[in-house]
């Protein structure tokens, strides 16, 4: 499949292009749609970290279920493609590629998910080391036992978890162990692309960094590729290469992390950074005054307009146009458009 020539970012570097997402939740029996991501256009590169920012609420996870293809009921996708490249078959859109095709050439191979609260998705019946192996037996990987419990060492002692752990049952580790052990298993085949939702929320400061920086050292050393979905923007200073924010289900700015967190051009942005805690300070944040608003019947014009303190008539109007401020760098706000109005 032919790659579209419109993203950001030139040609040949991309592994993951999303193109023009639209999709949101159902309501059965009320008539209702809540549009959770709208008109979402993303890329990847090889060997990058790229974040997804934004307040609870704004679509994150919406968009990762979507990017990952698990669509299902009341999820529903009204528009759009994700183009992931899968090796020698080219790209493969994962939102109309057959499930089995996907389960088999992209899922953990290609792609792997951690998705948000996946802490709590390991067997209560089965110990660690079984999880690992049965998953190598999932995809016909023939390999040893033996093996399986090296990888399983290997991995451990890089985030930290004592080896031991491979024989007990998930109930017996702690929220931070179990959260290690599932992004253990997703990097165990390699996965070119890893797409990681909070993947550090519920876990301490210190099992948060130890957390973090494994992935950062196992994304350079193997030279992959990481969505990584957070709405702390600590963790985006952290890990990020570029940086999408998202507000009630647009990208509302989009940039090498560097220039976003040095100069952010979006009243949002700007207020999610200036929301982050500095050195010496002992003060609570107030945070961004108000809150995003209801997806199933959004303000018209600018969604941000009602919390924007440069709020101006055409932001009550009409939704801003996508401005593109040198080659890798795009925001969707009045202030900045050549629109002239
Ligand atoms: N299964 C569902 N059915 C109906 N609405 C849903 C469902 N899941 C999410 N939503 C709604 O979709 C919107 C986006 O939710 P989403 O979980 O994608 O946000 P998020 O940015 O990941 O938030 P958080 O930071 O809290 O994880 C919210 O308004 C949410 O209430
Ligand atoms: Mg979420």
């Amino acid at each position: 499949m032919a790659l579209p020539h419109t993203q950001i970012g030139g040609g040949g570097l991309h592994i993951l292009v999303a193109e023009d997402i639209d999709g949101g939740y159902t309501v059965p029996n009320r008539g209702v749609f809540i549009h959770a991501v709208d008109g979402v256009s993303l890329t990847l590169e090889r060997n990058e970290v790229l974040g997804i920012a934004g307040e609870s609420g704004c679509g994150k996870s919406t968009l990762a279920k979507i990017i990952y293809g698990a669509v299902e009921p009341p999820l529903t996708v009204r528009r759009g493609r994700v183009l992931i490249e899968a090796g020698d078959k080219g790209f493969i859109d994962m939102l109309s590629c057959d499930r089995d095709t996907v389960r088999r050439e992209i899922m953990w191979k290609t792609l792997s998910y951690i998705p948000q609260n996946s802490m709590n998705v390991l067997n209560p019946m089965k110990r660690i080391r079984d999880h690992f192996i049965e998953t190598f037996k999932f995809h016909g990987m023939e390999i040893g036992k033996r093996d399986v419990v090296n990888y399983i060492r290997e991995v451990f002692n890089s985030v930290g978890l004592p080896v031991d752990a491979i024989n007990a049952y998930p109930h017996q580790l702690s929220g931070g162990m179990r959260q290690r052990i599932v992004i253990a298993l997703a990097l165990m085949l390699r996965p070119r692309v890893v797409l990681a939702d909070e993947p550090t929320t519920a876990v301490d400061v210190v099992t948060q960094l130890g957390i973090l920086s494994f992935l950062k050292e196992w994304q350079r050393s193997n030279k992959c590729s990481i969505i990584v979905i957070s709405h702390d923007m600590g963790v985006h200073a952290y890990m990020d290469d570029r940086i999408a924010i998202m507000y009630a289900g647009n990208i509302v700015e989009y940039g090498e992390a560097e220039k976003v967190f040095m100069e952010p051009l979006h009243p949002y942005t700007k207020l999610l950074i200036e929301s982050l805690i500095k050195r010496g300070e002992r003060t609570l944040k107030k945070g961004i005054l108000g809150s995003p608003p209801n997806l199933a019947n959004p303000p018209p014009g600018c969604r941000f307009h009602p919390r924007c303190p440069y709020a101006m008539d055409v932001c009550r109007r009409e939704e801003p146009p996508e401005t593109i401020v040198g080659s890798r760098y795009r925001v969707r706000c009045w202030l900045y458009s050549r629109d002239g109005r």
